[in-house]
């Protein structure tokens, strides 16, 4: 398979919105209703306000997978920006439902965390619903370990509560990596 990882453009703001949307509209894992996704013209300004941190040191950023030139998933971290809390990046992942399970969300979030350890990054979290096992698998294979739940996090339209999981990696060179 024909399958490249960049950074992400501006330009992708139409397929971001598409595979949000696909991705919600499938249901599993996401928070969000299909209602509430941001426009391409909000997720335009979101990736320009990326570069813009940036260019201002801040260690956000989003990579995309291409399948045959067409972006198929992106993976996401944002910064956190109070000072005491500037060693923390909090990743998101998606992949098009059409394009899931051939290997596009491992090199994503592969390429994700060694970018994170390059900005000097030395903790990464992610928030996954209990019942998304799919991801999880994934993130615990990455070696993210489980490092708590908040119960009834999410509260499904028939009023369903699910739990959610917090993952967690440390950096290889941060002292709480080496413990
Ligand atoms: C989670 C997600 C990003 C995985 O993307 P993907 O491109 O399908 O994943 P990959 O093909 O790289 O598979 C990586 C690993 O994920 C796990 N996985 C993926 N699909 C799975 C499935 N249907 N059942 C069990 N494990 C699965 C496996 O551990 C797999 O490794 P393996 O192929 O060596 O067994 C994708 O399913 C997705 O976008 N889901 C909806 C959004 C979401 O849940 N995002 C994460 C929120 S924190």
């Amino acid at each position: 398979m024909n399958r490249r990882i960049r950074m992400v453009s501006v330009a992708d703001a139409g397929r971001v919105a598409e595979i949000d949307h696909d991705v919600v509209a499938d249901g599993r894992g996401a928070v969000l209703e299909v209602d509430q996704l941001p426009s391409v013209s909000v997720v335009a300004a979101r990736i320009d306000a990326l570069f813009a941190a940036q260019s201002a040191g801040v260690a956000s950023t989003m990579l995309v997978a291409e399948e045959g030139g067409r972006v198929v998933g992106y993976a996401h971290r944002e910064q956190l920006t109070p000072k005491r809390l500037q060693h923390v990046g909090v990743l998101d992942l998606a992949v098009d439902p059409a394009h899931q399970r051939r290997g596009h969300g491992r090199a994503l979030m592969e390429a994700l965390i060694e970018d994170s350890w390059s900005w000097g990054l030395l903790r990464l979290e992610l928030y996954v619903r209990a019942d998304n096992v799919r991801a999880a698998a994934l993130y615990r294979s990455l070696g993210f370990v489980l490092e708590g739940t908040r119960r009834g996090f999410v509260r499904l339209p028939g009023g369903e509560l699910v739990d959610d999981h917090i993952f967690c990696m440390w950096s290889p060179t941060s002292p709480a990596g080496q413990a």
